[in-house]
């Protein structure tokens, strides 16, 4: 007998497969899930589907035209395929199209940064000579003079990924889509540059963005290496106690061999806590990392006055020498601890412990500011 309460298990055909999904997922989302591929361009999980690209049209029986997997809802007894020879047909003829607006010079579209839309035309097999024949119509455009993000017009496909993050995500809305027909392009209002706009300069629009259009300054005024030439080293941001995973993009033969980071990136959206997002410190102010004056070692002061490198246990050990002796001289009081918020709470807590249960005294504190 049919129990009432037990929920229905919604299903499609996915390319021959009958697949389960929940209300609310698209296309695309069944497709991920699965392990199917479509090819997306305008897509980005964290933003509502735009469905503007076109890239990853589907054939669903009994439907008449294409249909955009990354808008359309699933629904119980769809029979979707999605690489019929009719989809092929689609997928290699817009990405000819979109070909004649990119740049046609490969090797500089690798130094801006991960190309999507090349990856693609090479993976589909679509024609590629047109490269460049009409992107050139954006071209020309004074350089914005903010020292981080770089936009180049000719590699713009107005997929509008950049608006949507930096409006739906950022909830700035620095940018816009300006102008018309094949001049149109990516703009703040009235033209003016990312500095005199609301713009956080956080960097996102530069990650989301699928060609490379927006790019990071830095890498490409230094004229540094391709992006597949990077070495990726996940770590924690150490700005502040959110502890936002980052990658740090490192060119192995920099500073004569040694590494050298070349730039800041976000892990996938999805795939840790930030979601694929950081802000202006954590994404662009890296070039502390190989300063000369940086500390690489605790320091203690000697008999001279001066300051020697060490190691932790010496130093550890010389600082609680240094904080008994007070409280045996003055009391407790005498101590005073401030913590930093560039700690996680965990470590503030400690600090806190320390304070009172190790050294008996509540004068303890944490800066808010970095
Ligand atoms: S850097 Fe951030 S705030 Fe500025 S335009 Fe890009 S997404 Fe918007
Ligand atoms: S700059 Fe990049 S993300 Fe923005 S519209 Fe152009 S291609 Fe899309
Ligand atoms: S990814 Fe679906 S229309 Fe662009």
């Amino acid at each position: 007998m049919n129990d009432p309460n037990r929920s229905r298990v919604l299903t499609l055909t996915l390319d021959g497969l009958e697949v389960p999904f929940s209300e609310g997922e698209t296309l695309l989302d069944v497709a991920k899930r699965v392990g199917v591929t479509i090819p997306t361009l305008c897509h980005d999980p964290r933003l509502e589907p735009a469905g503007v690209c076109r890239t990853c049209l589907v054939e669903v029986e009994g439907w008449r035209r294409l249909a955009p997997s990354c808008a359309t809802q699933a629904t119980a007894g769809m029979r979707v395929t999605t690489d019929s020879a009719r989809v092929e047909r689609h997928r290699k003829g817009l990405l000819g199209l979109y070909a004649t607006d990119h740049p046609g010079d490969r090797a500089a579209a690798e130094r801006r940064g991960p190309d999507e839309l090349l990856a693609m035309i090479d993976r589909y097999g679509a024609r590629d000579e047109a490269l460049g024949a009409l992107s050139s119509l954006r071209a020309g455009r004074p350089k914005d003079a903010n020292p981080y993000i770089d936009f180049d017009p000719e590699a713009c496909i107005l997929c509008e990924r950049c608006v949507r993050y930096c409006d739906e995500v950022e909830a700035v809305s620095a940018i816009t889509l300006a102008g018309r027909g094949a001049r149109t392009t990516i703009s703040t209002a009235d033209g003016i540059g990312l500095l005199d706009s609301s713009c956080e300069l956080c960097g996102g629009c530069v990650d989301t963005c699928p060609t490379g259009a927006m790019a990071e300054k830095l890498p490409l005024t230094r004229g540094l290496r391709a992006e597949r030439e990077l070495a990726k080293v996940r770590t924690t941001c150490n700005f502040c106690g959110v502890g936002c995973q980052l990658d740090l993009n490192v060119d192995p033969g920099g500073r004569d061999g040694r590494g050298q980071v070349v730039k800041v990136t976000s892990p996938a959206p999805g795939t840790t806590t930030n979601d694929g997002n950081l802000c202006v410190k954590g994404r662009f102010a890296y070039d502390f990392l190989h300063h000369a004056d940086r500390l690489t070692a605790p320091l203690v002061r000697g008999a001279d006055g001066q300051l020697y490198p060490t190691t932790w246990d010496d130093a550890l050990s010389r600082a609680a020498q240094g904080l008994l002796g007070v409280k045996e001289r003055h009391g407790a009081d005498a101590l005073g601890f401030v913590s930093s918020s560039r700690c996680t709470v965990e470590e503030n807590y400690l600090v806190q412990k320390l304070a009172r249960a190790v050294f008996g005294t509540n004068n303890v504190h944490q800066c808010a500011a970095t």
